[in-house]
């Protein structure tokens, strides 16, 4: 099988490691990639949220399949112009995407397929924000309607910081007026209670089959402090979770909003990330996305035994019911994200990445790229973006993977590098 696979960060690197090590696949190549992928597939330098020059590089390989990772890329109809052109594609077209782009699509969606989550009130005006925060009290939730990165959303039991929030995405909504501009700037939720569990679903449009579930770390610093980022770390299986818990979300989430697409005629074929919180009075959705989440794709695809190339190619060609379902590791995996100062603000960039190799040399570790580029020389590793690499290790606990991942790390040198010390502690 020849694939293209478009993204650049650790979790595309996490999904061409096991693209590249499958027997089915006879060709790799990632756009653009990173000096981490460069290592077992090709790169290519195209603009993977471009429908022309992805469809044209997918023809170009005569590609089998077209794996997107990122959803700028989806959002943007990367996925609708490569169906068309007659390649199969894992990853959602523009308008399944909403359900990640726009949350008060997703909450219409779930509204209608009769999915648990948070009550949520869309508001457009000043006087509307407040009174949303009056009606829900603290702890605040504040999101941003649109695509923020995992960074548009203020968790908080200071109302003013819960207004200004709400305040500066009304105003970003006002500035960028345009006609596909979300049909709400800011929701007030309701504040769910419980632990956060990320269970993958892997779709064709009828079919869900569910990945193993994973954790991520969300803010920044240790014990859930500072401000939310992308994911500061993840970790996979959560033996605290109930045993069933990718069967329940199959049941109550993924399999009917799957349905609720189809019947709206916008089939999701790809990957729906339910981000979900185990409250005490059951699994709510906290937000879904359209694809791999990074970083607990780093730890879950880390257990997968079987082949991940296949399992894509029969999602994207409507053929999941008659695979076979994935299989597990017993072993656990935990991945520590090293952040490049500055970050989830403006990142430090530049600086000397070094020790991967000596990290690597430990049996059951590996390090997975993000933003890593290479300096003018072309020979030393620099950090090239916020989140610069994550350390995986495998282990037969949670515990001993944690460990093993720190030890990795501890090998690992950026100055003024940051990372969580807490990832998968106790868990
Ligand atoms: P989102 O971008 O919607 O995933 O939100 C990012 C993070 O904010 C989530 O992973 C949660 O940790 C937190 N969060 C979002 N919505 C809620 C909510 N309704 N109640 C509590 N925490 C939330
Ligand atoms: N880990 C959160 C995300 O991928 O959005």
């Amino acid at each position: 099988m020849k694939i293209l696979l478009l993204g650049a960060g650790a979790r595309e690197h996490a999904l061409a490691r096991c693209l590249a090590s499958a027997p089915a696949t006879s060709e790799l190549v990632v756009a653009p990639g990173n000096p981490g992928t460069a290592a077992i597939a090709t790169n290519l330098a195209i603009d993977p949220t471009s429908p022309v020059e992805v469809v044209e590089l997918a023809t170009q390989m005569d590609a089998d399949l077209v794996v997107v990772g990122p959803e700028a890329p989806l959002v943007a109809g990367v996925a609708d112009a490569v169906r068309e052109a007659g390649i199969p594609v894992f990853g959602p077209g523009a308008e399944a995407a909403r359900l990640e782009g726009s949350k008060a699509f997703a909450k219409d969606v779930m509204s209608a397929a009769g999915v648990p989550t948070a009550e949520a009130v869309a508001c457009t005006t000043e006087g509307e924000l407040s009174a949303a925060l009056d009606r829900f009290g603290a702890p605040y939730v504040v999101k941003d309607d649109g695509l923020a990165a995992g960074k548009g959303v203020v968790v908080t039991s200071d109302r003013a910081a819960a207004m200004d929030h709400g305040m500066a995405c009304l105003a970003k909504e006002r500035e960028q007026l345009q006609p596909d501009a979300p049909e709400s700037a800011v929701l007030v939720e309701e504040y769910l209670d419980g632990p956060e569990a990320s269970v993958f679903c892997v779709c064709d449009g009828a079919t869900v089959r569910p990945l193993a579930p994973a954790q991520d770390f969300k803010r920044l610093a240790d014990g859930d402090a500072g401000p939310n980022t992308g994911g500061m770390g993840a970790y996979s299986p959560l033996t605290w979770a109930p045993e069933d818990l990718a069967e329940q979300v199959v049941r109550d989430i993924a399999q009917p909003v799957v349905d609720e697409m189809a019947r709206r005629g916008t089939a999701f074929i790809g990957l729906l990330y339910c981000g979900l919180a185990l409250t005490g009075d059951g699994l709510r959705v906290v937000e879904f996305n359209v694809r791999f989440g990074d970083p607990e794709t780093q730890a879950v695809l880390a257990r997968l035994t079987s082949s991940l190339p296949e399992l894509l190619h029969s999602a994207a060609t409507g053929r999941l019911a008659e695979s076979p379902a994935p299989t597990w590791s017993e072993q656990a995996a935990v991945d520590v994200v090293l952040a490049a100062s500055g970050y989830p603000g403006a990142a430090t960039i530049g600086g000397p990445v070094t020790g991967i190799e000596e990290a690597e040399s430990l049996p059951g570790v590996h390090v997975l790229h993000a933003g890593t580029g290479l300096d003018d020389d072309g020979g030393g590793l620099i950090a090239a973006g916020g989140r610069v690499l994550s350390v995986v290790a495998v282990g037969d606990t949670v515990d001993a993977a944690r460990e093993l991942a720190y030890k990795g790390l501890s090998r690992i040198h950026l100055d003024g590098g940051q990372y969580r010390t807490d990832i998968a502690a106790g868990c």
